[in-house]
């Protein structure tokens, strides 16, 4: 079972930001769309560009490459639907935010 990391506070990660965070050998996305922090893989599923890079607006994260879509609160994608985000856990510990390497299936 994968260990949680502390990977900052929710004042490093205001409402409608994401920044990246390095969680074992894999770096990690969060963002916070609406108030709620989630965890993606920062690689797009499609050409492997950083999410980091795009846009994250009204809960979608935009890839700065081609411009596919994803829903910044499930990792699914918008456009086009086939594309999912690889997931982490994330747990809050007062505004704690840790991170576990154990991708959510
Ligand atoms: S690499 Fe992200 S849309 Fe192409």
């Amino acid at each position: 079972m994968a260990a949680w990391r502390y990977v900052g506070t929710l004042d490093d990660l205001w409402e409608g930001e994401m920044r990246t965070v390095n969680v074992g050998a894999v770096d990690v996305l969060l963002c916070n769309p609406d108030g709620e922090v989630f965890a993606y893989e920062d690689r797009c599923p499609h050409l492997a560009n950083p999410l980091s890079q795009g846009v994250l607006r009204d809960g979608f994260l935009t890839c700065a490459a081609h411009e596919w879509v994803f829903d910044a609160r499930t990792g699914r994608g918008v456009n086009p639907a086939s594309a999912c985000l690889r997931r982490y856990p994330v747990r809050l510990a007062g505004d704690r935010i840790y991170v576990s390497g154990g991708q959510v299936e």
